[in-house]
């Protein structure tokens, strides 16, 4: 046995323990596994109940096959596993569980290094976090976008068009008939969603942390190269451990700089803030929301794919990739920053090209010559809040009016469509209760529906405030993450009906233009606390307890940092 790998621990020498740990796992490992081979898990991801991740399985399979090739021990360990559209209330709320339950797994198993197999939008920075605070060798395998489905002749973008189609029949330019005929449509292939939202982002955004092989993040998921870099990566994943590449050994602010350059020339999904953020403070790396506005405001927008704009992740593969992406962003990345494979991300963008120019802009012509996140701040959101202006109108980037209050989402929905209600296209639709406490986990519920009346009209974007978080395939002019949050006493709390709030997106102020006295003699009304959660047990109860605030990343507080990979104790 080689003494210096973690898994020794468990497996060398000739006492009770070491017997009872190689004995029980003699079924299908034969004795030769011990004899000094690094112990590789796949974190698999893959469930029924995560269709964009079910196909991981067979991923894990060539992940093992370079893991065997290599001289290492594939040791298949499934971990929680969050579908972003099935998992109530959402899928936020878990992903802390599943970092926290894939962490003492991992340090908890006889392991010395993992493969990590994520897609659907929590699953890549939940296994990311788990990573982090373990400090094991790791890497990612994306488990890549769906192809493109079609209806009636024309691309559908998985989520953002949803929204889209539902908006129309609202609106009455869409039967229902055939807004349900396109349900079937919509998914064509195994894979997460192939517009760039979340899942697509966090994919990238993990290869320009440095923590994907080179070249892999954005295959689709049917595509045989996928497999291939699969295969691949269990052979890294082998040479990982014998380097002793750990998180904490390559990744530093640098790949951080890096991840959101890339997000904002991708004009990617801003759940990749709290994503990000909550990543970096498991590494100890004194990442900001600021920094996302300071680094990426100024990148220009370089990828054509819906939300922002009209292609699909299939589109960006073919017309030449992430890296094609990136070469044209080359010296605004920082070339200090190390890959998984030991060799600067920079390195690896000399063959890259753009083959469609119409899905790749090259840096010359731009479709926004300035696309990364804007951080707001003001008397409404004295911690921050931000905007992707890549996904919003233009026209209302600078925008005053009256505040049109909601409670709860519950309280948005039985009022948006009332008749009655006083509001036009010139309000700022308001939305509390719905901040990582207060719904508790953080919905995608803040690119409220507008009203149908309003619809009708013909419009189609409004100002949209909210302490919540927008799905990645959504788009409007939607402020988000405003922290505090109502839940924790922010100033969103005090917002009445009528209020004048203005925004101005260039400024970076959002504020509510209420006199300070007048706002500190105000009191959150009942409805409004009563529409924050009040869980009394399980785990709702220690996130409520415990959960940071958004430009914390939402981590839970006694998650932040690491634990490293330790374990002190024997069991028998
Ligand atoms: Fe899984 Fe979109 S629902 S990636
Ligand atoms: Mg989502």
């Amino acid at each position: 046995m080689d003494s210096s790998l973690r898994s020794s621990e468990w497996y060398s020498g000739e006492d009770r323990n070491a017997y009872i740990h190689r004995a029980w796992m003699r079924r299908g490992v034969p004795g030769s596994a011990f004899e000094g081979r690094p112990q590789i898990a796949i974190a698999n991801t893959a469930s029924d109940l995560t269709p964009c991740n079910a196909h991981l399985t067979e991923v894990a399979q060539s992940v093992k096959n370079g893991i065997y090739e290599a001289g290492g021990i594939p040791l298949e360990l499934p971990v929680v596993s969050l579908g972003e559209t099935q998992v109530r209330p959402t899928a936020m709320l878990w992903r802390n569980m599943a970092a926290m339950a894939t962490e003492e797994m991992l340090r908890a198993n006889p392991i010395d290094g993992v493969v990590l197999l994520g897609g659907c939008d929590k699953t890549i920075p939940s296994l990311l976090m788990a990573a982090a605070s373990v400090d094991l060798p790791a890497v990612v395998v994306p488990g890549g976008p769906m192809l493109t489905g079609t209806f009636r002749g024309e691309a559908l973008g998985c989520g953002t068009d949803v929204w889209r189609l539902s908006e129309e029949v609202r609106a009455g330019a869409l039967s229902q008939e055939q807004f349900v005929k396109s349900e079937s449509s919509m998914i064509r292939s195994r894979g997460h969603c192939n517009t760039m939202g979340t899942a697509s982002t966090m994919a990238l955004v993990a290869e320009a942390l440095g923590t994907v092989l080179p070249g892999l993040a954005g295959t689709p998921a049917p595509d045989s190269r996928l497999l291939e870099a699969a295969h691949e990566t269990g052979r890294l994943a082998v040479q990982l451990v014998a380097e002793e590449r750990r998180p904490s050994t390559f990744l530093t602010k640098a790949s951080f700089h890096n991840a959101i350059v890339a997000l904002a020339a991708i004009g990617g999904s801003t759940n990749a803030v709290v994503h990000l953020l909550a990543i970096a403070g498991r590494l100890g790396i004194d990442l900001t929301v600021d920094d996302f506005d300071r680094i990426g405001a100024e990148v220009p927008l370089l990828v054509n794919l819906q939300p922002a704009g009209r292609y699909l992740m299939d589109d960006l593969q073919r017309a030449g990739g992430f890296h094609a992406v990136l070469r044209e962003v080359r010296d605004l990345l920082d070339p200090s920053a190390l890959t998984i494979t030991g060799k600067p991300l920079v390195d690896y963008l000399d063959d890259a090209r753009i083959w469609d120019p119409e899905v790749i802009a090259p840096r010359e012509k731009p479709l926004q010559p300035a696309a990364g996140i804007s951080v707001l701040r003001g008397s409404l959101a004295p911690g921050g809040a931000i905007i992707k202006p890549s996904a919003a109108s233009p026209h209302l980037l600078s925008h005053r009016g009256r505040a049109v209050v909601f409670d709860s989402i519950e309280d948005f929905h039985a009022r948006i469509d009332d008749p009655d209600l006083d509001i036009d296209a010139h309000s700022v639709m308001v939305l509390r209760g719905c901040g990582p406490k207060g719904y508790p986990g953080m919905p995608e519920v803040s690119n409220m529906p507008l009203p149908k009346k309003l619809l009708e009209q013909g419009i189609r974007d409004m100002v949209r405030i909210c302490d919540g978080r927008m799905s990645g395939t959504a788009y409007g002019t939607v402020v988000l993450h405003v922290t505090p949050e109502a839940a924790a006493g922010g100033p969103l709390s005090l917002v009445q009906t009528g209020d004048w709030i203005s925004m101005d997106v260039p400024a970076r102020r959002l504020d509510l233009e209420v006199p300070a006295e007048e706002l500190a003699a105000r009191v959150p009304n009942a409805a409004t606390v009563k529409g924050y959660a009040n869980p009394g047990r399980g785990w709702e109860k220690l996130y409520v307890d415990h959960v940071l605030q958004a430009d914390r990343g939402a981590d839970l507080d006694f998650l932040v940092g690491s634990s490293g990979s330790q374990v002190s104790r024997e069991s028998h």
